[in-house]
């Protein structure tokens, strides 16, 4: 890290300082680490709850913390039935255009019709709480619906993201053992139909736990239903059953709201598990104070619902705030690189959240497109899903953000629910650095031996504390969810984030990036180990290994080296076969950039692909301690 780097900071004006929720963050953060309890129990008190909480943190089983225990909340009494009962009831909670600039308004009175009537869609259907739906939808309001309507009965939703293929889909349904799927006959993306259907049909004939799918019309495609098996919702929604009235059941704090695999270290995917009472406290906690939203404001976090910011900051802390968000179908460059500045100028929107893969693919673009617009409603921008390249930062806060909007650049991972690290709007920023821990929250970067390194120096990023948005474990796997994450060191759990990162000396946090074998592209989490299998479910390859190397845009780029069966060739269109499996497997995002045919690969004594060494090589630095290589 240069020095230019440390003193180079950007400071809010005094027109954000003025409005700002939290104008003394020190003063804040303070009081949140000596009384963490205080603080969080003071947060939990803005939200309705049915029955107040026991105790704020149970630490009796860690690192399996309670939150709220005893408490009696339900996420969507927060998130939409309490604004019924006020001024926000006729407000607009959802704007959707979609990308062939249809578009669809629900005010909070019309969105909870809506989850009512799906609510006792899934009655009809035999869910009931502690039932697992796996949802796989494209970007539109039925799928903010569908999640609802399950945490409003105390099922719990399981989304797959829609970019996800077939096995991704197939391995989730299969773990989480749904009985329910949820999905659309396809969505939109650069003017074509993308044909979700037959890819939930081809998933549910490798998972046999699928008795009932409920398919949304989106689009025209003729997909293929089974009689018995598959319904389309609007015959549903026309039934006496799905009326638009449905009670809220009542939930405890540590009910399971949301399974969301994600990408770990090794093996498959991981269900991590959220609940109903640290997670609503915790999201809309961190949407509120990070963002200062405000009674009027139109947020637009341009994710996809499918990960964990959509759950988090699409769904339930903006609606448990009050806020009108933003939904967008379409690609941001769609028909034209203008096509996102278009939708901040067309609604007024003040608070744009997006990745940093999306700033430098419009940037690249050039300043033209976004100054054909009106961008002065926006008040803060911000930035998740990987670290954000200074230049990029610059370009989002001199263009789009026209030098008065700070950039909340915020640090976290499907695993801890919310924001752990990120600046306030007062916050003096610096470009490319996250900043400073959010409240509550005491972060540490240590050596190998748990030992916290000097400023400037790399190491791994540790949480000291829980918090209550953390993930409560992995789904059927408590011991998979201790071992991963946590260590004990005396008498005190610290969870291990799996990402290294560097502090200065004015406490300021550099994320660098992941130390496991997870990769990050264009934002999106993929694990090594679900390309590779993908890559070995094809006749023609006995082993594989996926690395990720820079890639200007995207952040990383997928690279596999596969060592094919006795007596195949390996040429071009074997590669460009094997490149497409991959995408048909398991979505087009994970489709590999390069694949390369190699006899051997770089292994421990023990048979564990080094990939370090393997990126080493495409990279040509050094390969670093080989004593372990086998020979
Ligand atoms: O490596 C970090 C990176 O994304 C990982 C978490 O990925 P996921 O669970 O998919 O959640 C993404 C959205 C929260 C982290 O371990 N990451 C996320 N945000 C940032 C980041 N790296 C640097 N800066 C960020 N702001």
């Amino acid at each position: 890290m240069s020095d230019s780097n440390q003193s180079e900071f950007i400071y809010p004006s005094q027109a954000v300082i003025d409005q700002a929720n939290v104008s003394d963050y020190e003063a804040l953060y303070n009081y949140s680490v000596t009384d963490r309890e205080g603080f969080w129990a003071e947060q939990a008190d803005t939200l309705s709850w049915y029955k107040k909480w026991d105790s704020v943190l149970d630490e009796s089983n860690a690192p399996f913390y309670k939150w709220f225990d005893g408490g009696s909340i339900n996420i969507v009494d927060n998130a939409i039935d309490r604004h019924l009962k006020n001024a926000n009831r006729n407000k607009m909670a959802i704007i959707w255009e979609g990308e062939n600039g249809q578009v669809r308004n629900f005010s909070y009175n019309g969105l909870n019709r809506e989850v009512c009537q799906f609510a006792n869609v899934l009655k009809s259907m035999g869910v009931v709480k502690g039932d697992i739906v796996t949802i796989y939808m494209p970007q539109i309001p039925e799928l903010v619906f569908a999640m609802l309507a399950c945490a409003k009965i105390g099922a719990i939703h399981s989304v797959v993201y829609g970019g996800f293929s077939t096995e991704a889909l197939a391995s989730r349904i299969d773990d989480a053992h749904s009985r329910v799927l949820i999905t659309a006959d396809g969505g939109w993306r650069r003017g074509k139909q993308i044909d979700l259907k037959s890819i939930a049909n081809d998933a549910m004939s490798r998972s046999p736990s699928v008795e009932v799918c409920i398919c949304v019309k989106n689009n025209e495609l003729d997909v293929e239903m089974e009689p018995s098996r598959d319904f389309w919702l609007h015959d549903l929604k026309a039934l006496p059953i799905a009326s638009p009235k449905c009670e809220t059941e009542q939930t405890s704090s540590e009910d399971p709201l949301f399974i969301l695999y994600t990408s770990g270290t090794t093996g498959s995917p991981k269900g991590m598990v959220h609940t109903h009472g640290g997670y609503a406290v915790y999201t809309s906690t961190t949407h509120r104070m990070a963002f200062d939203i405000k009674p009027e404001d139109r947020w637009w976090c341009a994710a996809d619902p499918g990960w964990i910011t959509g759950h988090s900051y699409i769904v339930y802390g903006p609606l448990i705030n009050g806020a009108t968000i933003m939904l967008y179908e379409g690609a941001p460059n769609y028909p034209y690189p203008n096509r996102w500045w278009q939708i901040v100028e067309k609604y007024g929107i003040n608070i744009l959240y997006t990745s940093p893969t999306a700033i430098r693919g419009l940037m690249r673009f050039g300043e033209r497109w976004p100054q054909k617009h009106d961008l002065t409603s926006l008040r803060l921008l911000g930035s998740v899903g990987e670290p954000i390249n200074p230049e990029a930062w610059k370009w989002y806060h001199k263009v789009i953000g026209q030098e008065r909007c700070p950039i909340i650049d915020t640090w976290w991972q499907t695993e801890t629910g919310g924001f752990m690290i990120c600046p306030l709007p007062i916050t003096p920023l610096k470009p490319g650095s996250a900043t400073k821990p959010f409240f509550g929250n005491e972060i540490t970067i240590v050596d190998d031996d748990g030992e916290e390194v000097g400023a400037g120096e790399e190491g791994k990023l540790i949480i000291n504390n829980p918090w209550p948005g953390m993930a409560r474990t992995v789904f059927k796997d408590d011991q998979r969810y201790q071992d991963l994450y946590w260590s004990k060191v005396g008498d005190k759990w610290r969870y291990l984030a799996g990402d290294s990162a560097k502090k200065d000396s004015d406490g300021y946090i550099w994320v660098i990036g992941r130390m496991d074998e997870v990769l990050k592209v264009s934002g999106y989490r993929l694990g090594t180990a679900e390309i590779e299998s993908a890559l070995i479910s094809h006749p023609a390859v006995n082993e594989a290994a996926a690395i990720g190397l820079p890639h200007e845009l995207k952040g990383n780029a997928i690279h596999t080296y596969v060592i094919l069966k006795q007596g195949m060739v390996g040429d071009q269109k074997l590669a460009a076969e094997l490149r497409a499996h991959v995408g048909h497997e398991m979505g087009k995002i994970a489709t590999p950039e390069s694949v390369e045919f190699v006899e051997s690969l770089p292994k421990t004594r023990s048979g564990k692909i080094m990939r370090r060494v393997l990126k080493a090589r495409a990279l040509g630095q050094d390969e670093g301690d080989l004593s372990t290589l086998e020979e």
